[in-house]
């Protein structure tokens, strides 16, 4: 398969960019560093990218941002980093990268705990993350062409543990193994629609 990773030089990315890259072909692409650019904040540069790499078999994305900040700080303009970044970054990535898939092909997003066990300074990121869950469930009563869509909902990772385990008291950190099964679920299985949760 031909498989582009969005964020595959991340924390998670490149486990998962690690794992695909010994059976199949894999673009990794990322705003500064990859194979190819890409800002999925920025449709024209979603359009772009994709247009200069030709057809694909799956589309994994594993970036996007949003503030994480108490709400009485927050501003509107604080909300639309996520709106614009995690979540219409995945939305766009969807509309227009289906356009690139073979027959068969797939798109993986990623959301994360937060949107079922939401912790303080995360009403951005919680939202975002349960708005792609309503979506993905909703965008397959649509699909067509054998396309899948699924997202990918992690808890915090085995390798994030020590930046933010203070944020998370008493969450188990998820084993990377588990991570890119996750992963390998949504790529390789017939699932779509789906929001596979792996929360420990
Ligand atoms: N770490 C966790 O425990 C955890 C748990 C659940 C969910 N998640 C979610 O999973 C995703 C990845 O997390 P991570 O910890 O691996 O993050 P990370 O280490 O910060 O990596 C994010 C990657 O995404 C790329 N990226 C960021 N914004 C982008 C954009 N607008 N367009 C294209 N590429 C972009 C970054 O590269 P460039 O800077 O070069 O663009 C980087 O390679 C995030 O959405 C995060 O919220 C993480």
């Amino acid at each position: 398969m031909k498989i582009l990773i969005i964020g595959g030089h991340g924390t998670i990315g490149k486990k998962v960019a690690d794992h695909f890259n010994k059976n199949h072909d894999v673009i990794v692409g990322g705003r500064s560093q990859g194979d190819v650019q890409i800002d999925i904040a920025d449709s024209n540069s979603i359009h772009s990218t994709l247009e200069s790499i030709g057809e694909l078999d799956a589309i994994l994305c594993i970036a996007g941002e949003a503030k994480w900040d108490e709400f009485d700080t927050m501003t509107e303009e604080d909300f639309y980093i996520g709106i614009k970044s995690k979540l219409m970054g995945q939305v766009n990535l969807v509309r227009i990268g289906r356009n690139y898939l073979n027959s068969g092909g797939s798109i993986t997003l990623s959301t994360g705990i937060l949107a079922d066990d939401p912790v303080p300074l995360t009403t951005s990121a919680a939202m975002v993350n349960g708005a792609l869950h309503s979506f993905v469930k909703a965008l397959e009563l649509e699909l067509k062409n054998d396309i899948r869509v699924n997202v990918v909902s992690l808890g915090l990772v085995e390798d994030s543990y020590e930046k933010y385990k203070d944020f998370f008291p008493g969450h188990i950190p998820i084993s990377m193994e588990k991570v890119v099964n996750a992963y390998v679920r949504s790529v390789e299985g017939k699932e779509s629609g789906q929001v596979i949760r792996v929360y420990e």
